[in-house]
């Protein structure tokens, strides 16, 4: 069983995530879309919440998994016995990082592979910062991402 994962902080989750979950899927037997704990960026979202929104989101597609996890992403992957990690690019400017990335973890892992997919065009400007940013301020982002979770999203931010 071909068992890929999807790592992200996903605060919160974008259409263009959603687009490069449902491209993934169809490469996998299962794809686990992995919440990340991290420990240098404060979320605006709680943990709870941004598996929540990828719950009500992914609901009804059963290859697609939400877990949490926190440590190495070469750790999580073999703890779920998966071979390989996606990720989606926006732009050049999203490639020395991702690259960087890639390296370390073949580096930590010379099993794993990364595997890199190109965003849709129509989301190539779209990111979870600015979602946040034109919500706080009230601006529309019906367009950004899905619609399960507008409301949530403005009710969290406004109130800051
Ligand atoms: O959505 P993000 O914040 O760009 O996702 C970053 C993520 C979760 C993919 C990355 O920070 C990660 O893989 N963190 C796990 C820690 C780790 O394995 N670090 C070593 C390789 S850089």
């Amino acid at each position: 069983m071909r068992i890929f994962v999807y790592p992200g902080s996903f605060d919160p989750v974008t259409n263009g995530h959603l687009d490069i979950i449902d491209r993934a899927a169809k490469l996998c037997d299962k794809l686990i879309v992995a919440v990340l704990v991290n420990r240098s960026k404060a979320p605006a979202f709680t943990m709870e919440e941004r598996v929540s929104f990828l719950e009500q989101v992914l609901s009804g597609r059963d290859n697609v998994e939400v877990i949490p996890f926190s440590g190495l992403l070469v750790d999580f992957m073999k703890k779920h016995n998966a071979t390989t990690v996606i990720k989606g690019l926006r732009a050049v400017s999203d490639f020395e990082y991702e690259f960087q990335m890639a390296l370390l973890n073949k580096n930590l892992d010379p099993e794993i592979e990364t595997l890199f997919m190109m965003t849709n065009i129509k989301y190539s400007y779209l990111s979870s910062s600015a979602v946040k940013e034109i919500a706080s301020y009230g601006g529309n982002i019906r367009d950004l991402v899905p619609e399960q979770i507008v409301d949530q999203i403005y009710e969290k931010l406004r109130k800051k």
